[in-house]
């Protein structure tokens, strides 16, 4: 695998050999973490968040700490000289001179495209606007490869703001190269997918509806969104629209015993708190494989031996 020096921008970056070569790095790091623990000693991540985060910010700043190596950056864009104007070239160009490897997300679709058009050290995207968030696709991927074995040959409903929702676009862009995956998309009509990602889902085995217990009892795996405030033009809409899906154990009631739920977190109102203690919610043991494949990737990107 040679994936040293290389960025990760969009979902389809890295061959489906090349995303194993990850997971199959991610697991051997859990079951002897203590093991990696130097890998990357000396060197530095930085991260660049112009848009709030959680769990990608701090599963990347842990999972480098986890590898003996350090971290800097800002979650508040204001805090930096973006706040002055500078671009996003000449910013990446500067942390360059710091930094081994940049983390970014952004607000705007393609920033982290330009940021890696601009930089000769490895950049991921964390997220750029409603686009792609390739990190949280490999963490979904890794979570649903250590439940089956495999990620081919099911079922997956993904159910709320497919419109602006980037993990979702990411997701499916990564599972159509996987056989035997059967897409059920589950939106109001205003949150449908976007045109681009229709394309994508030309020829493949999909469908759109709009009621989520009907087609219950087919998922093998439930992926819940939240509807992205944030990518609203106004309020109104968003109101209308932020609690039409609402998971809680009376929809479950027809779905199958081995069924995965997951979330890319955070969560609004979309899966009731009641559905926590099921033992198919998998959106916080989901959230934890995040830093593992996030210690598998800084890894490889850094070229860092694993012996
Ligand atoms: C997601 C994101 O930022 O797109 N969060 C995450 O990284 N886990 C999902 C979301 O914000 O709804």
């Amino acid at each position: 695998m040679s994936l040293k020096g290389r960025s990760l921008i969009a979902p389809l970056d890295f061959s489906v050999a090349e995303m194993e070569g990850l997971f199959e790095i991610a697991e051997k790091i859990m079951t002897d973490p203590t093991r990696y623990a130097d890998v990357c000693k000396g060197q530095l991540l930085a991260t660049l968040f112009y848009e709030p985060s959680t769990r990608t910010r701090f599963s990347f700043e842990a999972a480098m700490l986890r590898l003996g190596g350090q971290i800097i950056g800002f979650s508040e864009p204001n805090s930096s000289a973006v706040s002055k104007g500078e671009s996003i070239a000449d910013t990446i160009r500067t942390i360059e001179c710091y930094a081994d490897i940049a983390v970014m997300r952004h607000p705007k679709e393609g920033a982290a495209t330009v940021a890696a058009a601009n930089a000769s050290f490895p950049v991921i995207n964390a997220g750029d606007g409603g686009h792609h968030h390739p990190t949280q696709t490999l963490t979904d991927l890794l979570t649903i490869r250590l439940q089956n074995g495999h990620l081919d040959n099911f079922t997956v409903g993904m159910c709320g703001d497919l419109k602006f929702g980037r993990t979702v676009h990411s997701l499916i862009s990564a599972l159509l190269r996987y056989s035997g995956i059967r897409f059920i998309l589950i939106s109001p009509e205003e949150l449908k997918i976007p045109a681009y990602v229709s394309e994508e889902l030309k020829g493949a085995d999909y469908i759109e509806t709009q009621n989520l217990t009907e087609v219950m009892p087919q998922l093998d795996v439930l992926y819940m969104t939240r509807v992205q405030r944030e990518r609203f033009f106004n309020e109104e809409d968003y109101v209308k629209l932020k609690d039409r899906y609402i998971l809680d154990n009376a929809k479950l009631a027809g779905a199958k015993e081995n069924l995965m739920i997951l979330h890319p977190l955070p969560r609004v109102n979309e899966i009731a708190a009641e559905v926590d203690k099921d033992p198919r919610a998998m959106y916080f043991k989901q959230a934890k494989n995040g830093m593992y494949i996030r210690m598998a990737l800084i890894m490889a990107l850094l070229g860092a031996k694993d012996d």
